[in-house]
């Protein structure tokens, strides 16, 4: 078997057993704010949330969320969906917290403002740490993500990295397991790359994480990195070390496991549908219902996008537009 990331959900069902689906809750996604020091043209951002949110939860919200999640059975948190988590005060005291009650957080960081004392304490905590990357050329990474100098503060974070997390893996149930990641977004304008990043992760013993674009938020503006319609996901995903998200249903479907599987929480406590979408649609704010009520109406959303979208990704199904035009779904 390829090498797993901590804390992804093949990680919880091949290697520890778990059933996520006959679990009430495995997941938590608690977005920070979407403010973020890039400007990825293939973004899942919507342009109009770059100025970030109002009303933002606070650090006894956080607090609340992972004690009620602990106790209904939560695993793991996930803290990526928009902006940049490590901009947020919260990021590092949610980490530390979940980690004390045994429970894992799955970091995703552009690393541009990673310390090594950061990485230090984040290897003794219990976190999977993912580092993004869409090219390992100078000027095209900073085209793309429009600050000048932040390939070499991404290529020294990687290295760093690499070093810091070098003796943290482990193998269990013959699964060699990692704890730090590199996740390359495949997009038109870096399937040529996709070889040398390999390399380039392998030299570095790092997991190489690999997923297509989804041509929503920003990306949905920018037909130029949109995928060619051949590139089945199958020969994508053969590419990469294990998927740090597909899940694998009794029926065979793979689905994203954290998505299904997991409650997802907007910095300003709405609660969404994916830790990448469903900003548009009015659910509720968590401050105002009860955490098992929010896990019950997860449930039954999740039941609805799995059955009537195709794709292993709700956000990256092609009808995901119109889904969310179906208002009797979410009254
Ligand atoms: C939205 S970012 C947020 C965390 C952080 N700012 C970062 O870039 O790592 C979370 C992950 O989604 C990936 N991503 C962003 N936009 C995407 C898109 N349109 N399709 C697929 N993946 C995307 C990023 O590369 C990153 O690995
Ligand atoms: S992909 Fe991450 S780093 Fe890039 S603009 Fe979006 S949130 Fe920021």
């Amino acid at each position: 078997m390829r090498p797993m990331l901590v804390s992804c959900p093949r990680f919880w069902a091949k290697v520890r057993g778990y059933e996520l689906h006959k679990r009430f809750i495995t997941y938590m996604s608690l977005n920070q704010d979407s403010k973020c020091d890039a400007n990825c043209q293939g973004c899942f951002r919507y342009p109009g949330r770059k100025a970030g949110l109002k009303n933002l939860l606070g650090r006894a919200d956080y607090v609340r969320l992972i004690e009620e999640f602990k106790r209904f059975g939560g695993l793991a948190l996930e803290i990526s969906g928009e902006g940049e988590p490590l901009l947020s005060e919260h990021t590092l005291p949610i980490i530390r917290t979940a980690s004390s009650c045994g429970l894992w957080t799955t970091l995703i960081t552009n690393g541009h403002l990673l310390t090594e004392a950061m990485a230090l304490e984040l290897a003794e905590l219990r976190v999977a740490l993912v580092l993004s990357l869409h090219s390992l050329n100078r000027e095209k990474y900073e085209a793309d993500c429009g600050i000048h100098g932040s390939f070499d503060k991404k290529m020294s974070a990687l290295d760093m990295v690499a070093r810091v997390f070098k003796n943290t893996d482990w193998t269990e149930n013959g699964v060699a397991i990692r704890r730090a990641a590199v996740h390359w977004t495949l997009q038109a304008n870096n399937l040529d790359e996709v070889e040398n990043v390999r390399r380039f992760c392998r030299e570095r013993e790092l997991l190489f994480s690999i997923a297509p674009l989804a041509c929503t938020g920003h990306a949905a503006n920018t037909p130029e990195l949109w995928l060619p319609e051949e590139k089945k996901l199958a020969a994508v995903n053969a590419l990469g070390d294990e998927s740090i998200i597909f899940y694998d249903e009794p029926d065979g479907r793979a689905v994203c496991g954290t998505c299904k599987y997991g409650l997802n929480i907007g910095a300003d406590g709405k609660l969404l549908l994916d830790a990448h979408g469903g900003y548009e649609v009015k659910i509720a704010n968590i401050r105002d219902i009860s955490f098992e009520k929010a896990v019950e109406m997860q449930h039954r959303f999740s039941r609805i996008m799995f059955d009537q979208l195709d794709c292993f990704c709700p956000v990256r199904d092609p009808e995901w537009p119109d889904f969310l035009e179906r208002k009797d779904i979410f009254n």
